[in-house]
Parts: structure tokens; C-alpha cells; sequence
């Protein structure tokens, strides 16, 4: 039976460690820093608390950002030493590249291997056991954790060495952030020609511009609906890596980098918490 700790109980996390659970093939520890949230966990599916005795075949973090790894996989922290010789730690935290690379030399130094696996499919992915993860690192570990991803995710692809996972990862949030431009500059052209919005997108979905975001957002877009999703935070910590990603390669990406700044500004604007389509809202202080 495969020991696994799984650390960051979060709106991902939690639902993704659930599935883990659900697996007779495993023996699931939980960490949460705030602790309640263990134990809440704990009450609605079957595992055991992290212990410092325990010994893990692998370690799965969903946390926050860059330094939240780092706090949680320092090498003589409370996590790392409990894992066993030749273990794998899975990040799905969307991280930097730079961050991969780091995190995996120092694994690496402990006979451990790491491997940045940041997913897609939101909160509702998560619940449904249906999340694509895109994986970067070795890849005999990557190989050694199919029977992990297969538990939450419908699409696992080993893209490269360390970091590859977290490239992929903001391909998919600059794909993103074009699309929700561009669906938003369609909705104020309808809305400015007092054309019916609604009507345009039942003539255009399913046509050359059909997307995820169009059929999942631009009804919601047009009523101002925002009130769920992927909150407007986590994009601008995504695009914020990104960006420095292609600032090293010595370019910048000229829409992601507006769109980042309109988020920044819906921001200070007091839409924090609101789903990444309420960019819309900016485009429409432009009528
Ligand atoms: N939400 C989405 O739709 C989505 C989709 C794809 C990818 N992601 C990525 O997945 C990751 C998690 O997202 P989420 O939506 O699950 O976030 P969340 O609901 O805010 O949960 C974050 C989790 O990380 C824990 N955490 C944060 N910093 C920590 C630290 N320094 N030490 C220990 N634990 C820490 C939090 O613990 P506490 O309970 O103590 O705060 C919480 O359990 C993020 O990197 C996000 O960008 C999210």
C-alpha cells in the first residue's frame, strides 16, 4: 500500500486528496495549516492526520505560491524528512519554473525526486476527479505516480524536465487571458451596436471562435455575473510568473501584459475574489 501525505486542504486540495482516499491502494495522511480544515477533512473522508513518525512513498503539496513550497518542502522542515528514500514530492501548487528547478535540485539532494504537476479544470475539475495536469521532472517518477494522477485527473502529460509542467501551466493562463480579451472586446461591440449579445453568441458558439470561456462565461459576461470561478488573485500571481518567465527570455507578451494590468486595476477597483471573466467590466468603462 502506497503511504502518501498530502499537504494544502484548499478548495483544490481538499476534493483532490478526497479521490485519494476513496483508493484502497493508498494510505492518505492530511496537513492543513489552518488545522480545522484537517479536521473537517478528516470527518468526511478516511485518512489520518500527519505524523512526524510517519514514512511517505509520496508527498503532494497544493498550496499557494513559490515561497509557500519552499516553507513547506525545506529540507529539515517537518515534511521532507518523513519522506522515504527514493519518494517523489508532486507539486500541483502553480508555481515559477524557477521555483521546479530549485525544489528539485535540492530533492534530488536527498534521494528524493520532485515533480512540478500544476493542473486545470478549476474547483469543479477537482470535485469531478477530471483535471488535466501538465508535469514537468524525472521521468521514472513521473511513471512511479500514474496511479496517483490517475485519481483526480482525465489528462496527465509528462511535458519535460523540471519546470516543463509550470511552462505549460502559463501557456494555458496566456491562452486564457487572450481569449477573455478578446470575448470581452466581442460583448462590448454587441452591447455598443444595441445589438442582443445573447443572440450573437447563440449564432458564434460552436463556430471558429469556440472556446471553453465562450461557452462557459460569456452568458455570464453579458449579465455581470462574477461571483465564481478563478478569482482575479490567483491570475495576477500566475501572469506575474509568466511575465518574468518571458522577461527572461527577453520578451513581453503584449496582451497578457494589458490584461494583467487590468486585472491589477480591477483590483484596487474592489473586484477581488471575482472570476477572471470580470475583465469585461474594465473593457466596458471604455463605452
Ligand atoms: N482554484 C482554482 O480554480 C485553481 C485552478 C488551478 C490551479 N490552482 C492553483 O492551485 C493552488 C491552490 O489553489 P486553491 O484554489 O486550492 O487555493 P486555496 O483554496 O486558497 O487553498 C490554498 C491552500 O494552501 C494552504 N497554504 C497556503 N500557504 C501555505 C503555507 N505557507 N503553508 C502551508 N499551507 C499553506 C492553505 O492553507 P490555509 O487553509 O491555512 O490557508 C490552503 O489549504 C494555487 O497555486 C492555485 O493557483 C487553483
Amino acid at each position: 500500500m502506497k503511504k502518501i501525505l498530502f499537504i494544502g486542504l484548499g478548495r483544490m486540495g481538499s476534493p483532490m486528496a478526497g479521490h485519494l482516499a476513496k483508493n484502497e491502494d493508498f494510505s492518505v495522511s492530511v496537513y492543513n495549516r489552518t488545522s480545522s480544515k484537517a479536521e473537517q477533512w478528516l470527518k468526511q473522508n478516511s485518512g489520518t492526520a500527519h505524523n512526524e513518525n510517519n514514512q511517505y512513498d509520496s508527498v503532494i503539496l497544493c498550496v499557494g505560491n513559490d515561497d509557500d513550497v519552499r516553507e513547506n518542502l525545506a529540507l529539515d522542515g517537518q515534511f521532507v524528512p518523513c519522506l522515504k528514500q527514493g519518494g517523489v514530492v508532486i507539486d500541483h501548487t502553480t508555481t515559477s519554473a524557477e521555483l521546479a528547478k530549485e525544489m528539485s535540485a535540492a530533492l534530488a539532494e536527498r534521494g528524493a525526486a520532485y515533480l512540478d504537476a500544476p493542473v486545470s479544470g478549476g474547483e469543479a475539475g477537482a470535485v469531478n476527479g477530471k483535471l488535466s495536469c501538465m508535469v514537468g521532472g524525472d521521468k521514472a517518477a513521473f511513471e512511479q505516480s500514474a496511479d496517483i494522477f490517475k485519481a483526480y485527473c482525465h489528462n496527465v502529460v509528462h511535458i519535460g524536465a523540471s519546470g516543463a509542467g509550470q511552462i505549460s501551466k502559463m501557456a494555458n493562463q496566456l491562452c486564457i487571458a487572450g481569449i477573455l480579451a478578446g470575448l470581452s472586446e466581442a460583448i462590448c461591440l454587441t452591447e455598443k451596436a444595441g445589438v442582443d449579445a445573447d443572440k450573437v453568441y447563440q449564432a458564434i458558439k460552436g463556430g471558429a471562435a469556440q472556446s471553453w470561456q465562450m461557452d462557459n462565461r460569456f452568458q455570464t459576461m453579458i449579465a455581470g455575473e462574477f461571483d465564481f470561478g478563478f478569482a482575479i488573485e490567483h491570475m495576477i500571481k500566475d501572469l506575474n510568473y509568466a511575465l518574468a518567465e518571458t522577461q527572461r527570455q527577453g520578451w513581453t507578451p503584449p496582451v497578457a501584459d494589458k490584461v494583467l494590468n487590468d486585472y491589477r486595476q480591477l483590483l484596487t477597483d474592489g473586484k477581488s475574489g471575482q472570476d477572471t471573466s470580470v475583465l469585461v467590466e474594465k473593457y466596458r468603462q471604455m463605452l
